[in-house]
C-alpha cells in the first residue's frame, strides 16, 4: 500500500551514503534548472515497486557539495516542479541520545536549527502573501507513520521520535557543543536537516526525515570521530534505510 494513494508522487533526497538508490528501477534522468539556481544533481526518475519516485542526491553525484553549500532552495524547487508533493530527506547524523549508536535509524519528530548564513527561505523580495509559515510540527505525521510502520516491518533498530539538531558544519562539533545540544533536548545532530525541512514547508510539501546514525556525537564515545567508523556504520545501516524506503514508498 505504502505512500501510493495518499501522498504520491514521492521525492527522495539522498544524503551521505545514499548517492544512488539501488532497488530503484530507473526510467529516466533529467537535468533541471530553477529560478533559485541549479539543484545538487540530476533528477532521477524511477519506480520503487509500483510507486513513481524522483531521486535527488543532496551532495551531488559523486559526493562533492558540503552541507553549507547545498542549494537547498533549488533542490526543493526542482522536486516541486517535478510534481513531487512528499519529500523524504535521508540524513547521516551523529547520535547524542544513548540509545542512538552507530547504524541506529531515527525518524525524528522535531528539529532545532543552529545553522546560519544559509539561503533558508523562498520569501524574499517584494511579497504579497504571508511569510510566516507555521512550523510547530516540522515533519509530516502521515509520512512519519508510514516510515515507522516500514521500520517495524524491516525489524532494524530504530527510534520513532527524536529531536534533530541541525548544525552549520562542515566541521564536526566540540564535546561542549554536543553537551549544549543535549541540554537543549537534541537527540541527534546533523548538518543538512535545515533549511531543507522549512523550505519544503514553505512550498506546502509534506516532508519527513529518515536519519541514519553514523557515529556517536563528539564526546559521547571514548574516541574521536573518524571517517572510517562513519563508513562502517553507513555500510551496516544503509541497507535498512533502503528497505524502509522500499516498503514505505513501494508498498
Ligand atoms: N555531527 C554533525 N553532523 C554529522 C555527524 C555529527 O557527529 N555525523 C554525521 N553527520
Amino acid at each position: 500500500m505504502g505512500m501510493s494513494n495518499q501522498v504520491a508522487p514521492v521525492g527522495i533526497i539522498g544524503g551521505t551514503g545514499l548517492t544512488t538508490l539501488s532497488g530503484l528501477e530507473i526510467t529516466g534522468e533529467r537535468v533541471v534548472d530553477t529560478p533559485w539556481g541549479e539543484p545538487s544533481s540530476v533528477l532521477v526518475d524511477g519506480m520503487l515497486g509500483d510507486q513513481p519516485v524522483v531521486f535527488l542526491s543532496r551532495h551531488g553525484n559523486p559526493h562533492r557539495i558540503p552541507p553549507h553549500q547545498v542549494n537547498y532552495r533549488a533542490n526543493l524547487h526542482a522536486l516541486q516542479q517535478a510534481g513531487v508533493r512528499t519529500v523524504v530527506g535521508v540524513n547521516a547524523v551523529g547520535g547524542i541520545h544513548a540509545d542512538m549508536g552507530p547504524a541506529h535509524i531515527v525518524i525524528p519528530d522535531q528539529i532545532i536549527d543552529y545553522t546560519w548564513g544559509r539561503a533558508s527561505t523562498f520569501f524574499e523580495g517584494e511579497l504579497e502573501e504571508t511569510t510566516h509559515i507555521d512550523f510547530t510540527f516540522p515533519y509530516s505525521e502521515l509520512a512519519r507513520a508510514l516510515l515507522i510502520d516500514a521500520a517495524r516491518t524491516v525489524g532494524c533498530p530504530f527510534s520513532d521520535f527524536g529531536v534533530y539538531g541541525a548544525t552549520q558544519g562542515p566541521r564536526l562539533e566540540t564535546a561542549a557543543e554536543v553537551r549544549r545540544l543535549e541540554r537543549d533536548g537534541c537527540d541527534l545532530v546533523g548538518m543538512t536537516g535545515m533549511p531543507e525541512a522549512a523550505l519544503a514547508a514553505e512550498l506546502k510539501m509534506n516532508y519527513v526525515c529518515l536519519a541514519l546514525v553514523v557515529n556517536r556525537a563528539a564526546g559521547k564515545s571514548d574516541h574521536i570521530i573518524t571517517m572510517t567508523e562513519i563508513e562502517v556504520a553507513i555500510d551496516q545501516g544503509m541497507s535498512g534505510v533502503k528497505r524502509i524506503l522500499e516498503i514505505a514508498i513501494g508498498g
